[in-house]
């Protein structure tokens, strides 16, 4: 019989932010639970990872921040390399899409499409900036989004209302580097012939009779619309060179390339490892199951896009699954690198055990819908669970172990295997969760074991068994110690670095884990224990600050972009039918204008009158109740009362603020 592999890759992150817990949710806890599970399940596994360096989005960090690109993806890989491992995510290998083999890889890949005449070249307009002396692809444009009309949206995507868009279908488009107005102008590129695919790909995907339903809902709503051929070539020199005369200045789209990046670093990999071959048994061998662990928003090109390549190309595997998660938010609004509330791994693991930081992820994943982290669960998920329940049981066995037994694993006397025989079944309960990418229903029923074995303790009375009956007594704790292993293994998938610090306390850190044997009788007779150790100590404060990590920060020029100017109120009057608002009449220097601002539940209209206040002069008009507000006064909240900032002496209206 040939043997299973399991090929388990994680979305390469873009190298132009650091990781997040949203990140961390979507595609790489998920991801790092599933390969210590097979791994204790004996199961031959390799789990590839690394940076996507490639893109207009790095190019634009470059830009912005006046380095190279290779500057930013060098500072981004090895931090979140880094945060990785930090959290204990540990891929055979994290590479990069700049490494020359994925160069290499990628181009014969085109090559091979290009060779076999599937790629379509168009020659097209596009938008041509003379000032910047480029094509401007992607998100080298912005301007209004002709869907929802939002004035930024980028070439690529719009953020507002999430329709994938050109930059020709821009209007009023702008180039990012210097602002100048684009003028149109021919350029040819290739196409994918995706379209060609959408039948073979609807036949495939019909037959995932296991795959999550939001995956599958995600590419039927595609296949409604029909699929469209893609360009897969751009105007721009950051990214792997089309391999053909007289395509220079042009690249490879990356999300034609990055997804190749996983057969490079699975090539890098055998390479480093002295076998520069055996890729090829985990890329092109029918009894390998590939499976992609992404976030919702990468479903089209993972489960359309790559397998129409792969399929292109052929001689490679498809994807077996795309246990694709949703989005976790925060507090209520959305984990997001660019809108920057998310909580960065580096500062995470700096004030809390990376087990807890994966703990509270685990429970909280989104696996069918959003799902909502409180900064509250880490205090209350470790103290309660993790300390209540867990650590609970743990520190119990072995204090009881020390006071009565001489920290010496004492002898079984008995016949009675039940209560290990329970542990077992639990944990073919779990087993279950784990093989249908159900994890936090597997942190669940693994949580529960350790109520069963909480439970088992109390039954069992130790402290009154021992005055009458100290055999007994003694097999009881040797139950409850081998369950305290038992569990050591069951939590590593979840819980890695507590499971080697139980493993440490009972004094068997060098063993060898594996599923197989959970349930069963590991430790030796009379051997000593190691030192314990409190697991989970308690936590009395959530750190405050780290919420205030949250916030997005900003440059000297975000701040300067606003105009903060003294303002005299002339005349306030409240707004009719309105309990918050107040309309003002306020005086900048010669300008005089009207504000409509929500300070009516906090100060009366006379209060306001010849007050200087602190406004936003240069907000956009808008519309507040059908009224006009040409400005925004500065407020301080405290207890859900606004208090006006003011000056502490008196200063001319019209003065800065800065
Ligand atoms: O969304 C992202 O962060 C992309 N960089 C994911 C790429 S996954 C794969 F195709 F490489
Ligand atoms: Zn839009």
């Amino acid at each position: 019989m040939n043997k299973k592999r399991y090929l388990v890759t994680s979305a390469l992150p873009y190298a132009n932010g650091y990781i997040h817990l949203g990140h961390i949710a979507g595609a790489y806890l998920p991801a790092d639970i599933y390969v210590k599970y097979k791994r204790l399940k004996k199961e031959d596994v390799i789990f590839i990872c690394g940076s996507d360096e490639h893109g207009t989005a790095i190019e634009i960090s470059a830009l912005k921040e006046k380095v190279t690109p290779k500057e930013i993806i060098d500072r981004y890989h090895f931090a979140n390399e880094k945060a990785f491992r930090d959290l204990g995510i540990e891929f055979d290998i994290y590479s990069r899409t700049s490494n020359e083999i994925h160069h290499k890889t990628s181009q014969e890949f085109f090559l091979n499409l290009y060779n076999k005449k599937l790629l379509i070249k168009k020659s097209e307009k596009q938008l041509y900036s003379e000032i910047d002396k480029k094509f401007l692809a992607d998100r080298f444009v912005e301007g209004t989004c002709p869907i929802c009309g939002y004035e930024e949206a980028r070439g690529d995507q719009c953020e507002a209302c999430g329709s994938n868009l050109s930059p020709l279908e821009l209007i009023n488009p702008k180039s990012k580097i210097s602002g100048d107005t684009p003028i149109i102008k021919e350029s040819s590129n290739f196409y994918f012939p995706l379209e060609k695919f959408q039948t073979k790909l609807e036949e495939w995907i019909s037959k995932k009779t296991n795959w999550k339903s939001n995956v599958k809902n995600y590419c039927e709503g595609w296949f409604k619309t029909g699929l469209k051929d893609r360009a897969i070539t751009r105007d721009l020199d950051w990214g792997v060179k089309v391999p053909l005369e007289g395509y220079e200045g042009k690249v490879i789209y990356v999300w034609f390339e990055a997804p190749i990046g996983y057969i490079s670093a699975t090539k890098e990999l055998f390479i480093k490892k002295g076998d520069p071959e055996k890729w090829k048994e985990y890329w092109c061998d029918d009894n390998t199951k590939l499976i992609h662990f992404i976030g919702k928003d990468n479903i089209i090109f993972h489960a359309i896009v790559f397998p129409a390549m792969l399929m292109a190309h052929s001689g490679f595997i498809l994807p077996e699954n795309i246990p694709a998660n949703e989005f976790l938010n925060l507090e209520g609004g959305k984990l997001s690198k660019s809108k920057g509330h998310g909580i960065l791994v580096k500062d995470i693991v700096q004030e809390y055990n990376p087990d807890l930081v994966r703990y509270v992820v685990a429970s909280n994943l989104p696996e069918n819908k959003d799902s909502d982290l409180s900064i509250e669960d880490f205090k209350t998920k470790n103290n309660n669970e993790l300390a209540g329940i867990l650590g609970n049981f743990i520190n119990r066995t072995v204090v009881f172990t020390k006071n009565k037994f001489n920290n010496k694993v004492p002898e079984r006397n008995r016949n009675d295997l039940e209560i290990l025989e329970d542990i077992k079944k639990q944990t073919e309960v779990i087993e279950e969760c784990y093989e249908n990418f159900r994890f936090r229903d597997a942190l669940n029923e693994t949580m529960n074991l350790a109520r069963i074995a909480n439970k088992y303790f109390n039954d069992s009375e130790p402290w009154n068994v021992i005055k009458t009956d100290i055999e007994k007594c003694k097999h009881i704790i040797n139950n409850c110690l081998n369950i305290c292993y038992s569990i050591a293994i069951a939590i590593y998938p979840l819980l890695p670095f507590t499971s080697k610090k139980i493993l440490k306390i009972l004094n068997v850190e060098n063993s060898d884990l594996s599923w197989d044997k959970i349930g069963k009788i590991n430790l030796v007779e009379n051997v000593e224990l190691g030192t314990n150790e409190i697991l989970f100590p308690q936590i009395e404060n959530i750190n405050k600050s780290l919420e205030n990590k949250m916030e997005e920060e900003i440059t000297i020029t975000d701040f300067q972009k606003l105009n903060l100017k003294i303002a005299k109120v002339i005349t306030c009057e409240k707004v009719p039918n309105s309990k918050k608002l107040l309309k003002l009449k306020i005086k900048i220097g010669k300008d005089e204008r009207q504000i409509v601002a929500g300070i009516a539940e906090h100060y009366t209209a006379d209060e306001l009158i010849d007050k200087s206040i602190v406004v936003v002069a240069n907000m956009k008009k808008t519309k507040i109740m059908g009224i006009e507000s040409e400005g925004m006064l500065l407020a301080a909240k405290i207890n859900n009362k606004l208090v006006l900032i003011t000056t502490d002496k008196p200063i001319d209206d019209g003065a800065e603020v800065s």
